[in-house]
């Protein structure tokens, strides 16, 4: 085992022991009411009520950003000051740039990303009517660059994609995250459900079990959130680049030793549209800044 696992793996087995035991595990306390207001112009709804479907599970709902360290919280304040935006940058050239066999660029049909993708971030996860299913942003961008633009795949957890993400979730900053969960969407997002619900590998523990019933938990060098993936993607200061919603999940799926599904699995897909309704009500906050 290495290094960063052990440490890892140490954090996650402190996080069941405290849970189970009350060792040593401290509620922060954050603060609640900070408010985040991003290039002194864009309004970040972080804390706001818990969408319907969660009554009973919870009352009121928060962003990442509220349990973040106050540093990295300034940081996504000014938007020069955030890393995540030199992968925006990467992304308006590759939107404007051509490429395939069709001689076509992302621009050349869909022309200024701040209008063509102003809203679009908000309601994704959606059911495709045409194509039958439910799609994530990165299948969108995908399907156009085979189907439209004759060009390659980019791999769906890659640099490319990520930036692009951004690039398109920036368009819907401050928007409220609005993802439909009911009509054709609804099979999905029951399973969904029923994956974040679910206790797995070695440590027994589900999505809940960390996010919903300890979210403001303080123990060694994090503290937990409430795992809202308003804020995605994410620029990590662990490491240093933009991290997408199936990359996370991974993350926390292998912290708890199960088997991990894969990234642009449908699984991770029925979970990724589950978690987001979660978030439904805070503010499209991406790319932001975690640790
Ligand atoms: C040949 C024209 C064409 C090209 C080139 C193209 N797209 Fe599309 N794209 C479409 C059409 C048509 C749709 C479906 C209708 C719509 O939503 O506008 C679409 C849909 C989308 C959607 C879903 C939008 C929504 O409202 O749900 C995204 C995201 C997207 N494209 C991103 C991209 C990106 C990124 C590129 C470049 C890598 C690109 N597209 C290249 C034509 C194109
Ligand atoms: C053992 C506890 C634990 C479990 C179980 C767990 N996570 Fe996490 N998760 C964390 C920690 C710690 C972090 C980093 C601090 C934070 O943002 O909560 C995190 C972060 C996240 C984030 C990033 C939030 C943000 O604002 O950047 C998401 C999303 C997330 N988890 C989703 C999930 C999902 C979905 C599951 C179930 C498949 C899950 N987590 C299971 C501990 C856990």
């Amino acid at each position: 085992m290495n290094n960063k696992l052990l440490k890892s793996t140490l954090g996650t087995l402190a996080i069941a022991a405290a849970m189970t035991v009350g060792s040593s595990a401290v509620f922060a306390g954050a603060d609640l009411d900070k408010k985040l207001v991003i290039n002194g112009e864009t309004e970040i709804v972080t804390r706001t009520a818990a969408p319907a479907h969660l009554d009973g599970a919870l009352d009121e709902i928060f962003s990442g950003w509220i349990f973040r360290k106050d540093e990295t919280q300034t940081a996504q304040m000014d938007d020069f000051d955030n890393p995540g935006m030199i992968f925006v940058d990467i992304a308006q050239d590759a939107w404007n740039k051509v490429d395939g066999s069709e001689g076509k660029s992302c621009a050349s049909c869909h022309g200024a990303a701040e209008e063509s993708m102003a809203g679009v971030k908000a309601t994704y996860p959606k059911w495709n009517e045409a194509a039958g299913e439910v799609r994530s942003i990165d299948m969108e961008v995908n399907n156009c660059r085979t189907t439209r633009m004759g060009a390659d795949a980019w791999k769906l957890t890659g640099g490319k994609m990520t930036a692009m993400n951004a690039l398109i979730t920036l368009q819907s900053r401050g928007m409220p995250v609005n993802v439909a969960i009911d009509g054709p969407a609804q099979s999905m997002w029951e399973r969904g459900k029923e994956m974040y619900y679910t206790k797995t590998g070695q440590l027994e523990m589900s999505c809940a079990n960390c996010h919903e019933d300890n979210y403001d938990l303080h123990i060694r060098a994090d503290h937990l959130s409430q795992g809202q993936t308003n804020g995605f993607p994410v620029y990590r200061l662990k490491n240093a680049k933009l991290n997408g919603v199936h990359a996370r999940f991974k993350g926390c799926v292998r912290d708890t030793r199960a088997q991990t599904y894969k990234p642009g699995s449908e699984d991770f897909l029925a979970l990724e549209l589950y978690v987001a309704s979660r978030g439904n009500g805070l503010s499209v906050e991406g790319p932001s800044i975690r640790n």
